[in-house]
């Protein structure tokens, strides 16, 4: 039996939550606005935000969890991978707090903590199974043999899934976090409008940026001819794109669940919010017979939730974290 309170600030979420005994009772999330006029995440901006919101934030989370820090058994954070400015804001909070209430730290990598987000509700997937990790930073395929065994298996050489989506709304003039916007007007679109080229790539790994290139050109291409190219086209030019990441996506993950012989299949990360890619998963999944996870959509994208039952699991097995921690980068600790 355990309660903990965990923290994210990684990226452009501020974020707290509070597990106990094997439930989330609450996963507070506050997306900074700020950045969507910038059309990607200004890293500067993000740690301020998250400097002036952290107080609030965890003030919030543990009322309406209705725990008082006295309670707490340990305190938990991303330790990165991230933005350096941003991620320190969370540290140094679950640092000072750890001192101060003489509870133990933990430091979660925040990409394995995205694979756990599986593990929050029920039903959990049976080990082993595959994850399709697709972020705003990541795409990896991984293979899942226990909540603290993974091996990355296939991931990008360049850009990530959610980059290529943020980068191509930019060329149309759509606000940052592009996924949702480019999905949203892709619902009313023509997938087979324009032929983007399915990348060619080795094995399991993935390439996006001659994608991103591919889109770029035949909208300034088409620009030249159709001053309102744009305007007229944008539903088909966002489904004819989205359909071919999300097939690319699909694709890989196959491969991969044909050469393991793995049929548990789970998704994470916040292009796994996406619509189009359930309805593909879905008849894939008819087709290999795979059983599917997706996490709820506020546990999809970044989120402390995930932060605090991954600690859950480090703090069973007693990996604590020392308080003069500093390796950010990788996310694992430097202990
Ligand atoms: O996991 P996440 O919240 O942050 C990172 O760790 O990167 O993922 C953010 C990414 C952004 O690139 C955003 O455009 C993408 O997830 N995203 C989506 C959707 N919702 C968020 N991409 C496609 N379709 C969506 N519905
Ligand atoms: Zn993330």
């Amino acid at each position: 039996m355990c309660t903990i309170l965990a923290l994210e600030s990684s990226c452009d979420e501020t974020s707290a939550a509070v597990y106990k005994d094997g439930k989330i009772l609450t996963n507070i999330i506050l997306s900074q606005e700020i950045h969507h006029k910038y059309g990607g995440v200004v890293p500067e901006l993000a740690s301020r935000a998250h400097q002036k919101n952290i107080i609030s934030i965890v003030s919030e989370a543990l009322k309406t969890a209705m725990v008082d820090k006295k309670e707490l058994n340990a305190i938990a954070y991303t330790r990165g991978p991230g933005l350096i400015g941003a991620l320190l804001v969370a540290s140094s909070f679950a640092k000072g707090l750890s001192l101060a209430l003489g509870i133990p730290l933990i430091g979660v990598d925040h990409l394995h903590a995205h694979i756990l987000a599986n593990f929050i509700d029920e039903p959990k997937p049976a080990l082993p199974f595959l994850c399709l990790l697709i972020s705003g930073g990541h795409t990896q395929i991984i293979l899942v043999d226990g909540p603290m065994k993974y091996k990355i298996i296939g991931q990008t050489i360049d850009d990530a899934a959610g980059e290529a989506f943020d980068k191509a709304a930019k060329v149309i003039g759509l606000d940052y976090p592009g996924g949702p916007a480019i999905s949203e007007l892709a619902k009313s679109g023509n997938i087979m409008s324009y032929q983007f080229p399915t990348p060619k790539t080795p094995g399991l790994d993935f390439s996006f940026s001659g994608l991103k290139t591919s889109f770029l050109y035949l909208v300034r291409d088409h620009i030249k001819a159709e001053p309102d190219f744009i305007k007229n086209n944008i539903n088909d030019l966002c489904a004819s794109y989205q359909h071919r990441i999300i097939s690319y996506l699909l694709q890989k993950l196959e491969k991969a669940s044909i050469e393991t012989g793995i049929k548990e299949i789970c998704l994470a990360g916040g292009v796994a919010a996406n619509n189009y890619l359930h309805e593909n998963l879905t008849s894939m999944s008819i087709k290999n017979d795979w059983k599917t996870y997706i996490p709820e959509l506020q546990y999809c994208t970044d989120n402390a939730a995930m932060i605090a039952i991954t600690a859950y699991y480090k703090y069973k097995e007693g990996i604590f974290d020392e308080l003069d921690a500093t390796n950010y980068a990788s996310g694992e600790s430097s202990n």
